[in-house]
């Protein structure tokens, strides 16, 4: 079946097709003054949606993105399915850099983003059920696709929690240590509010997170920009990889 499948793509990931055939959009929300920049493409016969969660150059840090604008921009352009891309720390003794995690649980320790589109309370299903944050059944696509590939999946299956923080600053050794032991696997800043808005408006919301480095504190050595960005140019190669083949089983 043909449908419109949107990526959100992270850090390293600015767009999913490189050619000429790719048509951006700029879309006015009641969200934001500035547009939603969407890139259409297709894949297989499904119409993509790309959307770059930072901005096309990297100019918008997790704290300040409009996740209303980019959601409202695509449910607008009729997105039934996203697969969004995250760049994480790895907390659990299993996540090393390099590993790929398709996660099915979300702790939020963000404050102060605009997190819903429920801001009157018209209609009791304006409390949407988050006991599962993600779609597993996408998720599960993801993940077999991405160990079919022979790509380090740590946990081997969909599972692993996600912990956001606000940052833009990276979290101390005690905070590290706090989500550890709320059972938080990653670290990343951009799952929330971004999955909670998806589910607002039926989207289905899955994700595929890069582990880029040890976070905070479980390592002697100071985390290392140059170390990151070696794991995350060759990791969201790969990952791009996993995208086209889910993208074309869809
Ligand atoms: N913490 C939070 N976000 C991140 C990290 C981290 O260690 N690495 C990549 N994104």
């Amino acid at each position: 079946m043909s449908s419109v499948i949107g990526v959100i793509g992270g850090s390293g990931l600015y767009a999913l097709d490189d050619s000429n055939a790719v048509e951006s959009e700029s879309i006015i929300t009641p969200y934001a003054e500035d547009p939603v920049t969407l890139y259409k493409s297709k894949i297989a016969s499904h119409e993509i949606v790309f959307l770059a969660r930072h901005g096309s150059n990297h100019g918008i840090p997790p704290h300040r993105i409009n996740y209303r604008a980019n959601l409202h921009a695509m449910a607008t352009r009729g997105v039934d399915a996203i697969i969004a891309v995250n760049v994480v720390g790895g907390i659990s003794e299993q996540m090393s850099p390099g590993s790929i995690v398709i996660p099915d649980q979300i702790i939020d320790y963000t404050w102060g983003r605009e997190h819903t589109f429920f801001d009157i309370l018209d209609k009791p299903e304006n409390h949407i059920d988050f006991t599962w944050p993600y779609d597993m059944a996408l998720a599960k696509l993801l993940a077999a696709n991405a160990l079919a590939m022979a790509l380090p999946v740590k946990l081997g299956e969909v599972k692993g929690v996600y912990g956001c923080t606000q940052g833009p600053r990276l979290e101390s050794a005690a905070e590290i240590k706090r989500m550890k032991n709320d059972g938080c696997d990653i670290v990343g800043m951009t799952a929330m509010p971004e999955a909670a808005l998806a589910r607002e408006l039926d989207i289905a919301y899955a994700s595929i997170a890069l582990v880029v480095n040890w976070a905070a504190g479980l390592r002697q050595e100071a985390i290392s920009f140059a170390d990151i960005s070696a794991v995350l140019d060759k990791g969201m190669v790969d990952i791009k990889k996993v995208l086209l083949k889910t993208i074309a089983e869809l």
